[in-house]
């Protein structure tokens, strides 16, 4: 893809969108089926480059990976893997290309295999903290190194089998570090318990039950979890379709919400409730957003609630978010700037600290990127305060190579005055390969 991108304004947006499998799901299906012994079939998983990072580790781990082509945007995988005990250590390192995902849930399943494997990735990776997986998994048994005194990838796993259970409360409430550890408690010696103080996605967990083995998930009225798993239980094969990615549905939400004259239909998108945070946020703004649940049942047999979602031009308002709103929405927290960008009033984020180490510092990233779009975006240490009702003209924004960022500042170029570029727009292949067909096919 040029490096960089140029989006006008569109003068309607319409149509029926079928978006990437959900990137989290198609991570860990590919992981699981990699401990499952036998043949898994996953259906619709995302074709973005992390996912394939992810595919790619899972075969030079020895697994057979097969790649079935969709649409796309999605691909079919058939893996035949030995299962945990005959997976192999790898010739070389195993490269998480730009996948923080791929790389902390992947040091979980290795912390319990008897193997020396070295997980790396791009200049972004290495930016991203491991020292809050790295500090869980050693406790349990498993020795890991990091570079920078621990801190930063490439991650060296040796692991142990079987590791020691443990009943731990993560420093962050972060999915990638729940699941890393629940990973690791499938090869420990008695049940291992995360104590979350704010729930984070619970695919992992669904998705070991749906492959047989026991996780109990207790929620307390102020919103704390602690999740137990089973350790010595084989996770069995299965065959599943991932529904598709509500993080991708988020920006053609806000994209239809702001746009004055839009239509748009979002098809089989996962509304799992500790996922969904990005449709009742922006409801609760004002969006006009139709839910048109699935007919046969509440999870489609894959463990999943699945809707339509119809997004059509709205009015929207400022609202407040705090800590467990930016945990809930954590990837689309930029979208949602822009949404504030144009909604009336005042929208304030506060305890948004964690933006600041994903694919890129998101705090400086958005505020810098909608500002020089015409944006009034204040920053005060890990909070934001976007004054609404601007009329966005339009102007160069950099996506700092981050997916996110990329595809937020190329909706905000389709309600925006003048013509909108948007530097190193090619990450957003890193989640939604097609995004820019699909902003091109929207515009009627
Ligand atoms: C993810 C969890 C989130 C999210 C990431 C995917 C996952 O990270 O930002 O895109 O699949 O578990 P944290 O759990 O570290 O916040």
């Amino acid at each position: 893809m040029a490096e960089v991108a140029r989006v006008g304004r569109a003068d309607r947006l319409r149509g029926e969108l079928r978006l990437p499998g959900d990137k989290s799901i198609s991570h860990r299906a590919l992981m699981l089926a990699a401990l499952a012994t036998g043949e898994s079939r996953i259906d619709g998983a995302g074709d973005g480059a992390d996912v394939r990072s992810t595919a790619g580790v899972v075969r030079a781990l020895g697994a057979v990976v097969e790649r079935i082509p969709e649409d796309g945007r999605n691909v079919g995988y058939r893996v035949v893997s030995p299962g945990a005990d005959g997976l192999v250590e790898p010739d070389g390192t195993l490269d998480c290309g730009n996948s923080g995902t791929s790389l902390r849930l992947l040091a979980g399943l290795l912390a319990g295999l008897p193997l020396t494997c070295v997980l790396d990735g791009d200049a972004s990776l290495r930016r991203r903290p491991v020292a809050r997986i790295i500090e869980p998994l050693r406790s349990m048994g498993a020795v890991l190194h990091a570079r920078r005194n621990d801190s930063l990838p490439p991650l060296t796993v040796v692991g142990h089998t079987p590791l020691r259970s443990i009943d731990i409360a993560t420093p962050v409430p972060s999915a990638q570090v729940k699941s890393a550890i629940l990973l690791a408690g499938l090869r420990a010696d008695g049940g291992t318990t995360v104590r979350e103080s704010v729930a984070t996605r619970d695919h992992t967990e669904r998705m070991l039950r749906a492959r047989g083995v026991p996780v109990e998930r207790e929620e307390t009225a102020d919103g704390r979890v602690a999740v137990t798993v089973e350790g010595g239980v084989s996770v069995q094969t299965v065959q599943e379709r991932v529904p598709g990615d509500v993080s991708a549905a988020a920006f053609w939400l806000v994209a239809g919400a702001i746009h004055p004259d839009a239509e748009l239909t979002l098809r089989d998108v996962g509304v799992n409730p500790t996922r969904r945070a990005v449709v009742d946020l922006l409801r609760a703004m004002g969006a006009d957003i139709e839910e048109r649940p699935h007919r046969d049942g509440p999870d489609d047999g894959v463990g999943e609630p699945i809707a339509d979602l119809v997004v059509r031009s709205s009015e929207l308002h400022a609202i407040e978010l705090g800590p467990r709103d930016v945990a809930a929405a954590i990837d689309e927290i930029p979208v949602l700037c822009l949404a504030a960008a144009v909604a009336r009033g005042t929208t304030v984020i506060r305890g948004a600290g964690e933006l600041r180490h994903k694919e890129s510092d998101r705090i400086a990233g958005i505020a810098d990127g909608l500002r020089a779009l015409g944006a009034r975006v204040r920053v005060d240490g890990d909070d934001l305060a976007i004054d609404g009702g601007v009329a966005l003209q339009g102007g160069h924004a950099d996506s700092l190579d981050d997916h996110r960022l990329a595809m937020t500042f190329a909706i905000a170029g389709l309600v925006a005055g003048s013509v909108t570029t948007i530097a190193r727009p090619g990450s957003a292949a890193v989640s939604y390969p097609g995004f820019f067909d699909d902003l091109e096919r929207v515009r009627a």
